[in-house]
């Protein structure tokens, strides 16, 4: 099949395969669209299986930054890169740097910030070879650093709207939220529900964390398998993509979910069976978006944390916005943020 032909490639502008035996890197930069600005999305280091796996998911995450950028009002296209974990899956210096140089050969058309697998220390490496990163340690109150607790910012507004939406009342108090996956957002966001009086239960594959959120949160733990069908109120996915398909979706006893994830749905088909079971879905993009946000205002410069988080609490009336259009139209959340998305970036 041409590459033109496969689906996956979604109408990209343009993709950069990177490879340098000096280094070892190889890494895949995609380029969804820069009709809003330049493209920006974030690099995720990971071992696949295969190139084909590599190119896929970069291609998926691209223009789902797309999408991401234009529902957060930002004047950016969409974006993404994946460095291919070596066999030793050691991220290197030398790896970095090389990464760098391939982003600055794009002048500023694509920028690049943390994404799993990558911390602040990595975007520094990749800020040696070009200017276009984000995710930069900040200084005296100005956007940046790392962008992963406003993105749990976001969540946490997002469950709220969806609370407010569905309960006609945004208090937590009281309410039992599941979260999979403590990491750097999962554990940020455990620690707002926390204080918001809501009750958690969480899971994860690092039995640390999972330790941390007992002891620090009081949260409940559950099992790897039994994390997304706990008889919460709300669940947030906030570890891996796809977890949500046809063999899960009968099984859930939460009625809303709500996470950071990225391409939580298996397909599009599985936003339509939440909303046939009635589970009100806060569509990933749009929730997640606090830490783009915080990386687009650290890159134009000039911004304060305060501006950062003005803009992230909006994060929560686009959610209801959506909310509402889905009741009205009775058409699932993730059709009509797609929609809204596509206008966007077509200047409908
Ligand atoms: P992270 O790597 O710090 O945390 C992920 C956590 O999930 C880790 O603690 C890991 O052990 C756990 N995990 C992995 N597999 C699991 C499984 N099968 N069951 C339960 N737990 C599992 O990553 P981070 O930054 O917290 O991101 C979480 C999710 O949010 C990812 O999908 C990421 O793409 C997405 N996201 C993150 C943003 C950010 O600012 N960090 C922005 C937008 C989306």
């Amino acid at each position: 099949m041409s590459v033109f032909d496969n689906a996956a490639w979604a109408q990209h502008e343009r993709v950069l395969h990177c490879s340098d035996p000096v280094s070892g890197l190889r890494a895949i930069i995609a380029i969804h669209s820069t009709v809003l600005g330049p493209a920006a999305g974030g690099c995720r280091f990971w071992h696949y299986d295969d190139d084909t796996a590599a190119l896929t998911d970069v291609l998926r995450l691209s223009q789902g930054m797309s999408y991401k950028n234009a529902m957060a009002g930002l004047s950016l296209g969409g974006g993404k890169a994946v460095i291919l974990a070596p066999e030793d899956r050691q991220l290197t210096d030398p790896l970095l740097a090389s990464f760098g140089q391939f982003v600055e050969t794009l002048h500023g058309d694509y920028i690049t910030a943390e994404d799993v697998g990558m911390r602040v220390p990595a975007m520094q490496v990749i800020a040696t070879r070009t200017r276009h990163v984000a995710g930069l340690p900040s200084t005296g109150g100005s956007a940046g650093g790392d962008p992963s607790p406003k993105t749990a910012e976001g969540v946490f507004a997002g469950i709220r709207a969806a609370v407010r939406h569905q309960r006609g009342d945004a208090s937590l108090e009281g309410l039992h939220v599941a979260v999979q996956g403590v990491g750097n957002v999962g554990m940020n966001l455990a620690r707002f529900l926390a204080k918001a009086g809501a009750r958690l239960t969480v899971a994860d594959i690092n039995g640390a964390r999972v330790a941390q959120a007992c002891e620090e949160l009081g949260a409940e733990a559950a099992s790897l398998e039994d994390i997304l069908f706990t008889d919460a109120d709300i669940v947030a996915p906030c570890a891996l993509g796809a977890v949500l398909d046809a063999e899960s979706i009968p099984r859930l006893k939460a009625t809303i979910i709500a996470g950071a994830a990225n391409n939580q749905l298996a397909t599009d088909e599985d936003g339509q069976r939440l909303f046939d079971a009635g589970i009100l879905y806060a569509p990933d993009y749009v929730i997640n978006a606090g830490g783009i946000v915080n990386v687009a205002l650290e890159y134009e410069g000039g911004f304060t944390e305060a501006d950062v988080d003005a803009r992230v609490a909006a994060i929560g009336d686009r959610l209801g916005d959506i909310f509402v259009q889905s009741d009205r139209e009775q058409r699932p959340t993730n059709v009509i943020a797609d929609a809204m998305a596509r206008a966007l970036i077509a200047g409908d």
